[in-house]
């Protein structure tokens, strides 16, 4: 979660924007696009931003220590560019990732093609959503990183993909997610320390300026809607290309996913690990016997 706060003053100086970003990325954008659409700035940069995020550091480490079996089938929920799918493959395992945005796909099979052969024949990209997927086979290993589950707009939707995961699981296998801090997402905006932050994405010394724009959360259905503003700002000051992207997260209670988690016949697996100030890790398994 792009929190202009937590990325105040830290540089990602080795990031590069893929090349097919290049191609594309000269125009200006007024309108509001939705989060992680075509052409959009929060999918061109959303590896940086990932980068900074307490929850994906070390996070395929966190994953891979809960498998049983080498080589396992994992399926990732939500896999946008392909950052966790990739990383866990590395180790020798299969790895499934769906996500309703093209772009993103797009992104995770760009940065897959230039693994060698071995490496990326494990890794498969395809158009899904994780409230209706469906595979004809099992995992040992389910995941939804980086706050996928936030990105959901209601219990329903919520309680539909465990039902789903717990579906696609083998007895005994895993299910494990990231999930936002739900006071951070509940903050109104006045409080925050700071809602601009500044990133340097390249040696050159180009900067990603980043400025949350609004955010309003409504009680009702617990949905928090954010405008942030992208800016890149070349190493003159010179400002190229702007965005205005909305990302809409809900806020989930840990009680929340425990209840639903034991309606779809999963059982909890240790208790939560903080990551950070924005979110934490809870792992759950098939209750079914191995
Ligand atoms: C913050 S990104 C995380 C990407 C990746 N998992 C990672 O850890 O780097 C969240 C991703 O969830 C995807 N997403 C949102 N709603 C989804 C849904 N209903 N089904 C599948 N993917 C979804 C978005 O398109 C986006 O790529």
């Amino acid at each position: 979660m792009p929190a202009a706060d937590n990325l105040k003053g830290q540089t990602a100086h080795r990031w590069k924007i893929p090349s097919l970003y290049l191609v594309r990325g000269a125009h200006l954008v007024e309108d509001i696009l939705p989060y992680y659409a075509e052409d959009s700035l929060s999918a061109m940069f959303h590896d940086l931003l990932a980068e900074l995020e307490p929850g994906c550091k070390g996070d395929a480490a966190f994953y891979l220590s809960l498998l049983r079996t080498s080589p396992a089938d994992i399926l990732e929920l939500g896999c946008g560019s392909g950052r966790l799918s990739l990383a866990l493959s590395k180790h020798g395992h299969n790895v499934q990732g769906i996500d309703t945005a093209e772009a993103m796909l797009r992104l995770a099979k760009f940065h897959r093609s230039r693994l060698d052969r071995g490496w990326a024949q494990r890794v498969s990209f395809t158009t899904g959503d994780m409230t209706t997927f469906s595979f004809p086979r099992k995992f040992d290993l389910i995941v939804a990183p980086y706050f996928a589950l936030n990105h959901l707009p209601s219990e329903d939707a919520v309680l539909s993909t465990f039902t789903l995961v717990a579906a696609h699981l083998v007895p005994g296998g895993y299910f494990s997610l990231h999930v936002a801090d739900t006071d951070r997402l509940s903050r109104p905006l006045e409080q925050e320390a700071a809602t601009r932050a500044t990133i340097q994405y390249d040696t050159a010394g180009s900067r990603l300026q980043l400025d949350i724009v609004e955010r309003h959360l409504d009680p009702a259905t617990k949905c928090c809607s954010l405008v942030l503003r992208y800016s890149m700002i070349s190493a003159d000051g010179a400002v190229g290309r702007t965005s205005s992207e909305r990302l809409t997260y809900r806020a989930i209670e840990e009680a929340e996913l425990d209840s639903f988690s034991a309606r779809a016949g999963l059982c909890r697996v240790g208790p939560k690990v903080q990551a950070g100030e924005t979110g934490y890790f809870l792992a759950f398994r098939n209750a079914d016997k191995a």
